[in-house]
């Protein structure tokens, strides 16, 4: 490429990681960044080479000449953002999860297509080696046909930002189903190949984060006193495919639980496989006639670098999207359906 990709940010929690991986990948620049506080954005200029930090998104899309900007900002600003970048032109990689309904996706997607401009999900658990290795097991036939998984998002006490945005429903759209829940779904979906979901049986718990004794021991975005907590801190949830597959899912902000991590179990009619961030991946498998276990090998990658790389690819049309926005709607399509079955105490459809 004789020009560099330039990337912009909007949002300065976890855009300082969208900097740290894109830094990594030559031929990105990372131009600016806009965040409502100027000592965060001041932040990723000083701490993370970002050249320009702006306040205002909008004077920063009219400022500077983006080819994509990396969305990172509280789940309900989430779509109008989304649509204001792309009507201005600029491609978009916006993080998980995609919106705080299917509905607000759907529009997202609109707006990407009237602009014809690409709108890609920050999925980054996709972009792990180990996820990126068993996808090509998979896709080689290596576990056979996928019937079920079972799909673990667990902490024990790792409520984040208690009483601030991610734990009031108007802002986050739920607790810990469409914060972690979302990643471990859409990567377990992800690895078995997207199968259309039909329908959904799901329950919703609040049993810690609403106590004035939450006890924890370190939380990501800091405690927000005398904030709000209306949302979810346990979800189960069974999800039925058209091709005859299910996956179970669980996922917890805080239970009273010994095993914890982000973890997916997948049964194939020739082999299992366990994937697990952090720990190495097992194909669980028959070989010489016996039953084994296989531990892959393969080159260790940044998952950030990874996930930037395929944004400027995309954008300049040399390679296809690895978490494209029409799987975003999916996954939020069942996590909408895992509500509205709590809600409803039965199973519901997903059309
Ligand atoms: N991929 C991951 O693993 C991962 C990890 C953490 C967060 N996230 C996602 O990233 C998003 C942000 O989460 P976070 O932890 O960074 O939250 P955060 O609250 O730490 O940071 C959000 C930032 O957005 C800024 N902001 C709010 N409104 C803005 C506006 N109108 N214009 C510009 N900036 C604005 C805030 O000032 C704040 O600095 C969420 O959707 C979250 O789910 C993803």
């Amino acid at each position: 490429m004789s020009e560099s990709f330039k990337l912009g940010l909007i949002g300065a929690g976890i855009g300082s990681a969208h900097a740290t991986g894109a830094k990594k990948v030559p031929g990105i620049e990372v131009l600016a960044v806009a965040d409502l506080n100027p000592a965060r954005g001041k932040r990723l200029v000083d701490e993370f080479g970002v050249k320009r930090a702006y306040t205002d998104y909008k004077e920063m899309l009219k400022t500077e000449r983006l080819d994509g900007v990396a969305v990172g900002v509280p789940n309900y600003l989430h779509k109008q953002i989304v649509i204001d970048v792309l009507n201005a032109g600029v491609n978009v990689l916006c993080e998980k999860p995609m919106a705080m309904n299917a509905r607000e996706c759907e529009e997202m997607i609109a707006a990407a297509k009237k602009n014809k401009k690409h709108l890609i999900i920050g999925f980054m658990h996709r972009h792990r080696d180990d996820s990126r290795a068993l996808k090509q097991i998979i896709t080689a036939g290596g576990l056979g046909e996928i019937y079920h998984a079972d799909a673990y998002a667990l902490r024990r006490r790792g409520i984040p930002g208690l009483g601030g945005w991610f734990t009031t429903k108007k802002m986050s759209g739920g607790g810990g189903l469409i914060d972690i829940g979302v990643h471990i779904l859409d990567l377990t979906l992800y690895e078995m190949g997207f199968p259309e979901p039909v329908s959904v049986s799901g329950a919703t718990y609040m049993k810690f984060g609403h106590k004035k004794d939450y006890n924890f021991v370190s939380m990501w975005g800091g405690l927000v006193k005398r904030g709000r907590f209306d949302v979810d801190d346990f979800v189960t949830a069974l999800v039925r495919f058209k091709n005859g597959a299910t996956l179970n899912l669980e996922v917890s902000w805080a239970a009273n639980i010994e095993k914890e991590g982000m973890y997916s179990v997948f049964m194939g009619d020739k082999g299992g496989a366990t994937l697990e961030n952090g720990v190495p991946l097992k194909i669980t498998t028959e070989h010489f006639g016996k039953i084994v276990d296989i531990i892959p090998q393969f080159a260790k990658e940044d998952t950030w670098a990874t996930q930037e790389k395929n944004f400027m690819e995309v954008c300049t049309g040399k390679a296809k999207p690895v978490a494209p926005a029409h799987q975003g709607l999916v996954v939020q399509k069942i996590i909408d359906a895992i509500y509205l079955s709590s809600k409803k105490g039965k199973e519901v459809k997903i059309s």
